[in-house]
């Protein structure tokens, strides 16, 4: 894989992007902490210094004289580096004694540089927390140097540094390492859609189960594939049959023409020959009508979807006309709905009215006298149930995906009319309504069932 591609690939950037962010965020904190700690620890220090002001200068109010002085003497000898600082200062700023060479300018509590007596390289600062103040005209200095603030400064952006570094670097690593394993996904879809474009049908992408956006991707591509395949495999049986559909009635045409026109030349009336042809003709009218409107149903748009339609009023009304027909060859059709529930669905009027129109006919037309046909409406959920049972022959379990492709019928010999289009108009037409169609039997006969999302679901 390319590295490149691994570096500018979306988990990357997130993590670059959180990175910088984090490092501002360090910086901005490791700061305020460092001014925190600079503040709390000169106020302890001052505090410090300036108890031992007091304790130094208590000295003086002892009866006898010198006292000061040879604290002062005590405490600048006994103390060795630059750490502690005392000195007394005359009115005319001249040393008496004490440590610090001159006298610092102000008084009262200070942080700034002290000239003390014993200076060397390896000073970690020259800064100093003094208190300054008057014992009778002098004027006593007593310090102590900010090591401690050094060494812990040093200590907080130390630490602050290291763990920021290896914070940074364990997220650009966990940001590459996502980055690539991304990477390799889409490689995986990049391959499979180019082998599906070369005209492989039988490809998917992997799938791993996993839930970022490029696995749920996947899952969809790969139901995408899915639908595709299915498309392109029913296309082709659906051109072979609708050719071989079309074969009888043409070829049946062309023998009545001849018919016709042998009577012609016998000087004879050719009008049932005619005829004949003009009925072959129909069929072949009819099956293409309904072949293109299959195809107007899939290739139909949104703005078609928006009525509202009743399904359990259309269904009523479409079983009174049916039930005279069904009546005629002996059978039964009866209606039953749930009372009080709103059977509505958002849609085509149009399209649902033919859904409903072949269900009725195929009971009708596949069953014989004594059939008993239950139209049935329901509300599950979020769903509208239209059920038809039959007491027909029903369809063998091996044939019930079958039949929903176009032009493919049970009955061999045709003996019963129809062109085989009928349940994929039905199949076509639910799921333009995101719904679907299940075939169960009866015991005997046929159930067929088609769910429909309830218009305020
Ligand atoms: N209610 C039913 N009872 C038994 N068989 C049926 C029923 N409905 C459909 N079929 C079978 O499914 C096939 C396909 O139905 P359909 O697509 O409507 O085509 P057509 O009715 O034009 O033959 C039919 O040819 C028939 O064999
Ligand atoms: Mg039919």
């Amino acid at each position: 894989m390319d590295r490149g591609d691994i570096l500018s690939g979306a988990a990357f950037s997130a993590v670059l992007r959180s990175a910088i962010a984090f490092v501002v965020v360090l910086v901005v904190f490791g700061w305020a902490a460092l001014a925190y700690i600079e503040h709390s620890l000169i106020a302890e220090l001052g505090d410090d210094v300036q108890q031992r002001w007091n304790i130094i200068a208590s000295e003086h109010e002892d009866e006898e004289e010198g006292h000061l002085e040879a604290a002062i003497a005590t405490v600048s000898r006994t103390t060795t580096g630059g750490h502690h600082a005392v000195a007394l200062f005359e009115a005319a700023d001249t040393l008496v004694v004490g440590n610090i060479l001159t006298r610092p300018e102000g008084s009262g509590l200070q942080v700034g540089p002290l000239d003390h007596a014993s200076v060397t390289p390896d000073d970690i600062t020259r800064e100093y927390v003094y208190f300054a103040g008057p014992v009778d005209e002098n004027t006593l200095v007593v310090g102590l140097r900010l090591d401690l603030l050094y060494h812990t400064k040093i200590l907080v952006f130390r630490a602050l540094t290291l763990s920021g570094f290896l914070i940074l670097l364990t997220m650009l690593s966990v940001g590459y390492l996502l980055s690539a394993k991304s990477l390799r996904r889409l490689k995986e879809i990049e391959t499979a859609l180019s082998k599906t474009s070369e005209g492989d049908m039988t490809v998917r992408i992997p799938e791993n189960g996993g839930t970022t956006q490029i696995d749920r991707i996947a899952r969809q591509l790969n139901q995408h594939l899915e639908r595709l395949s299915r498309m392109v495999a029913t296309t082709r049986n659906t051109a072979a049959a609708a050719a071989h559909d079309l074969k009888s009635p043409l070829g049946r045409a062309y023998l009545s023409l001849g018919k016709a026109m042998e009577r012609v030349d016998q000087g004879a009336d050719p009008t049932e020959a005619l005829g004949d042809t003009q009925d072959e003709l129909e069929t072949m009218r009819v099956i293409f009508d309904s072949y293109l409107q299959l195809s107007r149903i899939e290739a139909a748009g949104e703005e078609r979807m928006s009525d509202r339609v009743d399904l359990a009023a259309l269904t009523a009304d479409l079983v009174e006309t049916f039930a005279l027909i069904a009546e005629d060859e002996g059978q039964t059709m009866t209606f039953e709905e749930d009372a009080g529930q709103d059977h509505a669905i958002m849609g085509d009027a149009q399209m649902l009215q033919q859904m409903v129109v072949n269900l009725l006919q195929n009971a009708v037309t596949h069953g014989s006298e004594g059939n008993l046909i239950t139209v049935r409406m329901r509300r599950a959920g979020g769903s509208v149930l239209f059920t038809v049972a039959d007491k027909g022959p029903g369809i063998p379990e091996a044939s019930k995906t079958r039949v929903f492709e176009p032009f493919h019928r049970l009955d061999p010999s045709r003996s019963k009319p129809g062109n085989g289009l009928g349940l994929a108009l039905v199949r076509a037409i639910a799921e333009k309504h995101n719904g679907h169609v299940a075939l169960a039997d009866n015991h005997p006969g046929l159930i067929v069932e088609v769910t429909l999302p309830a218009s305020g679901a």
